[in-house]
């Protein structure tokens, strides 16, 4: 497992002086894949790099499986080295005048005990064969595509075994089919290795589809930990609904609360029942957080009438800007469905699926 415990980290400069880690406290759990996310700037690659021990921080402490590796207050600093931590960057920083298995055995040479040439030679092949680059080995680096540079990469940050995997934007200089390749061949991989991984992405797609838990970074602090399912669909906060996924939030009050986390909010266009966060009382001013795949849009009778504002072609469906009541909502259509801007729609939500947070 990691802790991190009341990390704080602060760049300073003699012009400025930049607070970019604020108290993060973070529980890792053995063999998770979790995943910081967040804007660029929130401080997610500060943090991994902390973990590394290739940045200090100010204060707080971290742990690795029960072993404090840094703690400034004790005096504790343990080298990257024996951190026994694997890395893979967004710039894959492969050697160019190296073959395949050179570059993976790399980091070889700071493993204590160092293995001898056979039991190097064993360690390279299984971890490019995990990899899927078995009959490359022998390939002169400058010879691979982006997605081998990638693999080896992941076998350079396997070899010697580490106990924690760190990823920093592995996926971002793939075009966009191999990169969801690779999002499930990393968790593949992951898995079978039963490592711990700890991924760094601005990319919610990739955040919500690998992770078994994410934390949400905004500047310096974790805005909430979950499963994907749970940050994605019941956000703390206004800022992690929206960083999480397309969403329109519109004003309400509450009606009724039918059992806890379940209440009927009032809305320009009626009352929805919606799923609420803890503690939200009748009467209470809320905001509702409608995703665009949690309302139906149709020609037919049975829903709140609204007038189609924007929408635009993706080929297997429409996105729109539907008005109703006022109230602009972001929603999903049949590429069937519509037309053109302008057009008149019926919009249902469906029930138990927007979900309220205090104004
Ligand atoms: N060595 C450094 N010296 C000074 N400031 C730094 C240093 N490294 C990072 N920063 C600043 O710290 C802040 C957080 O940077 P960090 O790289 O951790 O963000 P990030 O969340 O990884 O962003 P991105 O998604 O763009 O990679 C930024 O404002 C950055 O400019
Ligand atoms: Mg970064």
């Amino acid at each position: 497992m990691i802790r991190i415990e009341a990390l704080d980290k602060t760049f300073r400069s003699r012009r400025r002086t930049l607070h970019v880690v604020d108290k993060v406290d973070l529980e890792i759990p053995e063999g998770s894949f979790f995943t910081l996310v967040g804007p660029s700037g929130s401080g997610k690659t500060t943090t991994l790099r902390v973990v590394a021990g290739l940045e200090r921080h100010d204060s707080g402490r971290i742990s690795l499986g029960g072993r404090v590796v840094s703690d400034p207050a004790a005096g504790v600093f343990v080298p990257t080295s024996e951190r026994g931590v694997g890395m893979v960057f967004q710039s894959y920083a492969i050697w160019p005048h190296m073959n395949v298995a050179e570059n993976t055995a790399y980091p070889l040479r700071y493993l204590r005990p160092r293995p001898d040439r056979e039991q190097a030679r064993r360690m390279v092949a299984e971890a490019l064969e995990l990899v899927g680059l078995g009959a490359l080995a022998q390939v002169p680096a400058t010879a691979l595509s982006g997605g081998q540079q990638q693999r080896v990469a992941l076998a350079r940050a396997l070899v010697a075994r580490p106990k924690l995997l760190l990823l920093d934007e592995p996926l971002s200089n793939l075009d966009a089919q191999l990169r969801e390749r690779m999002r499930t061949e990393i968790r593949d991989i992951q898995r079978s290795v039963g490592i711990t991984a700890l991924y760094v992405t601005h990319d919610r797609g990739e955040a919500l589809s690998m992770s078994t838990e994410l934390a949400v970074m905004n500047n310096g602090r974790i805005d909430m930990v979950g499963t994907p399912r749970a940050v994605y669909e019941c956000p703390r906060t206004l800022f992690a609904a929206e960083f999480l996924g397309q969403c329109s939030i519109i004003p309400g009050r509450v009606e009724t609360v039918h059992e806890p986390g379940v209440v009927t909010a009032a809305v320009a266009f009626g009352a929805i029942v919606c799923r609420a966060r803890a503690g939200i009382a009748v009467g209470q001013a809320v905001s509702l957080v409608l995703r665009p795949e949690d309302m139906v849009l149709s020609g037919a009778p049975g829903g709140a009438p609204g007038r189609i504002e924007t929408v635009s072609y993706l080929g297997d469906r429409l996105e729109c800007v539907v008005s109703v009541a006022g109230c602009m909502l972001r929603a999903l259509a049949h590429p069937g469905l519509i037309e053109a801007a302008g057009e008149a729609v019926t919009v249902a939500i469906l029930p138990r699926r927007a979900w309220v947070l205090p104004a």
